[in-house]
């Protein structure tokens, strides 16, 4: 299958997604940081993933720079996060990170990802703990943010496979 998988990942759930499609559909797979410009412009169809960062996808701002290289494309945008799939907190996760215009024309999916506390670096930590402490209000979502998740599965990207085919 023709197409780029363009990927943002911090802690490697987003890249093995990334890698799964690609293993699946041959298409190439690059993180955000290596995809060019010509490499946007030369593809028809592409999937970008990226992780959840404070309720958006990590990779708005650059969503909103190559907006113009990726309008027109065959667009299939998913979110790996810490909250399951389905989840209200992920209700505007697309519609706050994606330009109008390209929401429209794109298919999302969201993916169960993976958070470990213990492997995050100081930064990511603090932020957490911010969070956890002073702004989610809601006290399960508050002790939610403390433990180990893992909802990386392959199932997940079934539905974009049978969209792509
Ligand atoms: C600083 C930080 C903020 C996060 N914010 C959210 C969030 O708002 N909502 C959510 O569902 N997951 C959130 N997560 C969880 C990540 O989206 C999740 O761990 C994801 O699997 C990371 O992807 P990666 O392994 O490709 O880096 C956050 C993680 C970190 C480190």
């Amino acid at each position: 299958m023709k197409g780029l998988i363009i990927y943002a990942s911090c802690y490697g759930s987003t890249k093995t997604y990334a890698e799964w499609i690609s293993e699946e559909t041959g298409m190439q797979v690059v993180s955000y940081k290596e995809a060019t410009d010509k490499d946007i412009e030369n593809t028809n169809t592409i999937v970008i993933g990226s992780w959840v960062l404070a309720h958006k996808l990590f990779l708005k701002k650059w969503l909103t720079e190559k907006k113009e290289l990726l309008k027109g494309k065959k667009l299939y945008v998913f979110s790996v996060s810490g909250a399951k799939p389905g989840d209200k907190e992920l209700d505007h996760v697309f519609s706050d990170s994606l330009d109008a215009e390209l929401l429209k024309d794109c298919k999302t999916y969201q993916f169960g990802g993976r958070r470990e506390t213990k492997k995050m670096s100081g930064f990511h930590k603090f932020m957490m703990f911010i969070a956890a402490a002073f702004i989610e209000k809601d006290k399960e979502k508050k002790a939610e943010m403390k433990r180990y998740v893992d909802n990386v599965d392959r199932k997940y990207i079934n539905v974009l496979m049978e969209d792509l085919q």
